[in-house]
């Protein structure tokens, strides 16, 4: 069994509700994940697990989502070369075009700094301010963790 953790950052449940898909794609891959709001969550624990999954939605002009920023910052300093990650995250295309989805290339970014190996293209999902998540963007989640799944 791959030791999974998947970690979510969300305001407004978009990205929760992606994460939630995610940790079900993951189960069909037969991994069943950990999944943690990242405030109740810690940068050691990532020791733990073989499989790392971020999930940020983006907030002020292309920043984290309020509640990672802290869990960034320790990301950086922390050695997790022979770990795998991947990020997925929600945005608005539409109101935020140049930084749509920036927390996510962040955490990626994050990733990279510490050793981990990304093993797959980060997923995006538009979910306008004010809107939910919709099936397809479920389905997305739910097939790029299944991927991954079979790839680890
Ligand atoms: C104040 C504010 C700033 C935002 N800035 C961005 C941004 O820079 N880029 C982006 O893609 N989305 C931005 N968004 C849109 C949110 O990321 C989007 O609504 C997302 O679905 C929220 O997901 P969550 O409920 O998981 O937090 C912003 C939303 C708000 C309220």
């Amino acid at each position: 069994m791959v030791k999974t953790i998947v970690i979510f950052g969300s305001t407004t449940g978009n990205t929760e509700a992606l994460a939630h898909s995610v940790a079900e794609g993951l189960k069909e891959g037969n991994i069943e994940p950990v999944v943690k709001n990242v405030t109740a969550a810690g940068v050691d624990e990532l020791a733990d697990y073989d499989l790392i999954l971020l999930g940020s939605s983006t907030s002020s002009y292309g920043a984290l989502q309020d509640d990672f920023v802290t869990f960034h910052n320790n990301l950086t300093g922390m050695h997790l070369k022979g770990k795998h990650a991947a990020v997925f995250g929600c945005g608005d295309q539409e109101s935020y075009p140049d930084v749509f989805c920036a927390a996510v290339d962040i955490l990626e970014e994050g990733l990279k700094q510490s050793s981990a190996k990304i093993v797959a293209e980060s997923l995006k999902i538009h979910a306008g301010m004010g809107s939910v998540v919709d099936e397809p963007a479920k389905e997305a989640a739910h097939a790029w963790a299944l991927d991954i799944a079979k790839s680890v």
